[in-house]
């Protein structure tokens, strides 16, 4: 019998939602969200935006968080935050997520959903915390200390999916130990105090990870991504000076071509079309030609998005309202599961 946490009992659980959701929209609340880092760009689009704004148009509650407490796990500087904070919104609006039907919201505006923190927090052991994979690939990748909020931040996610009674969220493979955290301290609450919190389950995507454009995992470290606030003229640029190899021949290799394989992978989902094929069509016209193809793909694809985009980030009221709307919407949802929970630990005076 595989066990309750592995890989392969998450991932029936997920399939046999993802079917449910086409007939039953309305059991479903999503809660997902980004940390305010930087522009979200193709990887963010094809990898979870794109299906966000399918499960809001489906008709399930959609909810999400602006994390910007997570910025701080591991740095020590906010600067740029409430930039990237109007820019994730713009992004948001612009690929098609509508306030009126997904709450939007940040984190350090919603004082309920953080004390939720401090039960949770008595849920779970030093040893569970220090177990989690994701935890640890953070931590070196950042090259700072472990602090204590990095260290936590698993079970703040528990907080951003519960207070809003979440019960799917839209993950890859390497994020489901996060969700097995939420699914044990929602167990434990329930089991000690009283039944506040429903069972939550990972939606496992699909759609397999964009590489960015030299064929290494998509990062703006690396300079490999595109930015859906790029101009076109910026998209041709960074696509135009991205590596190739000194093969003219034109084929699809991804273990031994990364950057033909980068490039081949970007114009295959912007033309949804199989990157094989793109790859005979341009066969030996080399990859300059490449390189048309992938920049002509890229900016059709998203020059409506960038034309509402570019709209949007000079309408600062208007996305202050929006921010202001969500963020009051989550705080009323919360205020009303925080006091659930004082309720349940009989911590009512
Ligand atoms: N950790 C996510 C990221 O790095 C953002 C996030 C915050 C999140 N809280 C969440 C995702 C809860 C899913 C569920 O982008």
């Amino acid at each position: 019998m595989p066990n309750e946490g592995s890989y392969e009992v998450a991932k029936k659980r997920s399939d046999e939602i993802h079917a449910d959701l086409l007939v039953n929209p309305q059991k479903y609340t999503m809660l997902t969200g980004d940390r305010p880092t930087g522009r979200l760009h193709l990887g963010h689009y094809f990898g979870t935006l794109v299906d966000r704004v399918r499960l809001q148009d489906l008709g399930v509650k959609t909810n999400v968080v602006i994390a910007d407490y997570q910025v701080i796990t591991d740095r020590d500087s906010t600067q740029g935050i409430a930039d990237n904070v109007f820019n994730m919104l713009a992004d948001y609006l612009a690929c098609g997520l509508d306030p009126e039907r997904t709450m939007i919201f940040t984190h350090s505006a919603i004082p309920e959903l953080n004390q939720l923190m401090l039960p949770f927090l008595s849920l779970v052991s030093e040893a569970e915390l220090q177990r989690n994979p994701t935890v640890k690939a953070e931590m070196e990748a950042s090259g700072h200390a472990l602090s204590g909020l990095l260290l936590t931040y698993p079970v703040h996610q528990a907080c951003d999916i519960l207070f809003c009674k979440g019960n799917i969220v839209p993950v890859g493979r390497d994020q489901l130990p996060h969700i097995e955290q939420t699914r044990t301290i929602a167990r434990r609450f329930n089991d000690r105090y009283a039944e506040v919190f429903p069972e939550v389950a990972g939606l496992l995507t699909s759609t397999p990870l964009l590489p960015g454009l030299d064929g290494r995992k998509m990062s703006k470290s690396y300079g490999n991504a595109i930015s859906l606030s790029m101009s076109a003229d910026e998209t041709a640029k960074l696509i135009k000076k991205s590596k190739s190899d000194s093969e003219r021949m034109i084929t699809y290799d991804p273990e031994n071509r990364p950057e033909i394989y980068g490039l081949l992978s970007t114009a295959a989902v912007c033309l949804e079309r199989d990157p094989r094929d793109i790859a005979a069509e341009i066969s030996d016209a080399g990859a300059g030609a490449l390189k048309k193809l992938v920049t002509e793909a890229v900016n059709d694809r998203f020059a409506e998005i960038r034309a509402r985009r570019e709209e949007l980030i000079e309408q600062k009221d208007y996305l202050q309202s929006v921010i202001d709307r969500g963020n009051e919407q989550a705080r009323e949802i919360a205020a009303v599961t925080l006091a659930e929970v004082r309720t349940a630990m009989g911590m009512t005076y």
